[in-house]
Parts: C-alpha cells; sequence; structure tokens
C-alpha cells in the first residue's frame, strides 16, 4: 500500500502525478482512508502542508536520531520502515507510533554489517520496494578514541563494517528499485568528522569521509534519474553516540558537559525538511552544529 498526501482536495504522489478527489472524503478530523486510485490501492492521510507523504526506511531507528527521525517522520504521516539490531526497542516505537499517529510502522532486525543479513531483509521487502521512496541511511557508531599505534582492529572493523559497508550493502539493494520507480530521497548520515579530523578519531572521521565520498559519487551515478542524495553533516548531538563509543557513562556526559549540544530531534526536523523539499530540488549537504560549537574540537563550555 503506498501513502498519499491529501491535500487541497488532490492527491499527489509521484508517479501516481495529479488526480482529482473529492473533498469530501476527509474533513478536518480525516486521520486515514483508503481508496482505490489509478489501479492502485493508496492510503490518504492527514492533510498538511508539504509534499507528498510517502514510505520511508530509516536504519538505527532504535536510537538517537534514526529513533527521533521516526518519530518526526510519523508525526508527518508518512509510513515506515525500522530497522535495528534491537529488537524490543523497535518493538516498542512502533507500538508508541501507531497508537499515537495511526501510521504504518514494520520494523525489521538485522545487523546491517552482514551482506547476508541485509539481503533477507531485501527478499522480506523486495516485492514492496517499488513503494520506498526515502531511504535513510542512519545505523552507524564510533568505536574508541585511541590513538592509531594503540587502537583495537576489532573496533576499526565494526565502524568501518557499519558506517561503509553497511550503508553500501543497502543502498546497493535499494536503488535499483528507486531507478525504476524514477524518484526517491536518500538521505544518509554523514557527520562533521566527515569534514574535518580529530585526534584520536582517524579511523571513525575516515567512515565519514567515505560516506561524504559515497553521496557524491552515487548523486553523479544517480544524474538524470531523479533520486535525490543528500548527506547531514551534524556537530555534537547528545544520543547514546558516546556512550557506546566509550562503553562508560561518565566518560559520555562529559562530553556535553557544560555546553547545549544538539538534540536528536533537531536532526530530525532537518531531515524532514530536506525531504520535503519540491522534487527539483536536492540539498546535497547540510552541515548543522550546536552554536556552542565553533569547529570541531572547539566548544565553549560554562
Ligand atoms: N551523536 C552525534 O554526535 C553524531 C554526530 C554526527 C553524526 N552522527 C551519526 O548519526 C548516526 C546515528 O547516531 P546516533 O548519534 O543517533 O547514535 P545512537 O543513539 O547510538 O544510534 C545509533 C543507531 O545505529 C544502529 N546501529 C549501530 N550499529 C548497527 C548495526 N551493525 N546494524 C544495525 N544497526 C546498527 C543502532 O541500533 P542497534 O544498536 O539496535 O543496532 C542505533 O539505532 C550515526 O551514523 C552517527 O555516526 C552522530
Amino acid at each position: 500500500m503506498a501513502i498519499v498526501k491529501a491535500y487541497q482536495g488532490k492527491c499527489c504522489y509521484p508517479g501516481l502525478g495529479f488526480g482529482a478527489l473529492s473533498c469530501s472524503f476527509f474533513g478536518s478530523s480525516f486521520k486515514s482512508f483508503s481508496v482505490s486510485f489509478c489501479d492502485r490501492v493508496v492510503n490518504i492521510v492527514e492533510i498538511e502542508q508539504g509534499v507528498a507523504m510517502a514510505l520511508a526506511l530509516i536504519t538505527g531507528a532504535s536510537s538517537g536520531i534514526g529513533k527521533a527521525t521516526a518519530e518526526r517522520l510519523a508525526a508527518a504521516g508518512y509510513s515506515l520502515w525500522l530497522t535495528g539490531r534491537r529488537q524490543e526497542r523497535l518493538d516498542l516505537l512502533r507500538q508508541q507510533l501507531v497508537d499515537k499517529y495511526s501510521v504504518q510502522v514494520e520494523t525489521f532486525c538485522f545487523d546491517i554489517q552482514k551482506a547476508t543479513a541485509v539481503d533477507s531483509f531485501i527478499e522480506q521487502v523486495q516485492s514492496r520496494l517499488s513503494g520506498l521512496d526515502i531511504l535513510v541511511n542512519n545505523a552507524g557508531l564510533a568505536k574508541g578514541a585511541e590513538k592509531v599505534q594503540e587502537a583495537k582492529l576489532s573496533d576499526w572493523d565494526e565502524m568501518i563494517d557499519t558506517n561503509i559497508k553497511g550503508l553500501l550493502f543497502l543502498t546497493r539493494k535499494i536503488v535499483p528499485a528507486m531507478i525504476k520507480a524514477q524518484r526517491g530521497t536518500i538521505v544518509n548520515l554523514g557527520s562533521a568528522a566527515g569534514r574535518w579530523v580529530y585526534p584520536g578519531g582517524a579511523v571513525y572521521c575516515a567512515t565519514k569521509f567515505a560516506v561524504r565520498a559515497i553521496s557524491e559519487g552515487l548523486r553523479m551515478d544517480l544524474a538524470g534519474t531523479g533520486i535525490r542524495v543528500c548527506n547531514i553533516e551534524p556537530g555534537m548531538v547528545d544520543t547514546d553516540f558516546s556512550l557506546i563509543r566509550f562503553g562508560d557513562s561518565a566518560k559520555a556526559k562529559a562530553v556535553y558537559a557544560g555546553m547545549k549540544p544538539l538534540s536528536a530531534a533537531d536532526i530530525a526536523e532537518s531531515i524532514l525538511w530536506v525531504i520535503q523539499q519540491p522534487a527539483h530540488i536536492n540539498i546535497q549537504e547540510l552541515v548543522i552544529f550546536p552554536t556552542a560549537q565553533a569547529a570541531v574540537g572547539q566548544v565553549h563550555r560554562t
């Protein structure tokens, strides 16, 4: 089932074009409504300013930016496919979003580092991939902050396999369906660390430099297909990111001490803004810092 936006008496959905739909289908309290249209069953969702409602896949939705993005997109009426490795967190989030926003949410639990796990996920959704409009490649992490000469090889493997290879595995499998549909928006979660390196961050930064390169290269490879690619590059965001990185809550807390970092919701709002731009506008890159962070490594603390 595809999701369309009902707005000012018209039904707008890429691929279906504009078709007249009677205003009497929906009133101000309208929430969700299914109708047959152009040989497809479509679900009319609540009226809100913006562009077509759609189906979005968000990786790493069990926490932080991915979770906040799921919440923000659900509030805007999007249908969601949410992924992560912690099934119970995904289940809880799904229930909350369904109860609160009456949207369709499906969860998929797998490790994005494993190409075979990505393949089985794709097999599950293959017949419905043509309805996917948005891919948010968010799953990612930093592990450790040791100098190169002291770092653990397993930390490097995990960062490279998740942030680069996982993103590539999934993107490779999804893009052909988007090309066929001649539409789609891919939002990659890069980082300010993908532009500026800091001590102890060589490999994490390298993975995010890679995300920037992949975003640029993908945009070139997709030129003419109508598919947009955006790289979001945040500075400090208060999520579980530092806890995962250091495995120590005191160290993680210290990262944000005496300053106001960005929240996951701040980034989610920007992602929504990016994907809701008219189809001819592609926000290629978005660098977002907290005001208290002038540059990577320069933070004003009180
Ligand atoms: N926080 C920041 O300051 C900051 C700044 C710039 C960029 N970023 C980027 O933003 C993205 C989200 O990070 P966050 O800050 O929201 O951190 P977070 O709260 O730790 O969330 C990370 C998410 O990624 C998922 N994930 C990690 N490894 C995975 C794997 N192997 N397979 C599937 N899912 C995996 C986690 O889910 P499971 O553990 O359930 O698998 C979790 O949902 C990352 O790409 C990060 O590099 C963060």
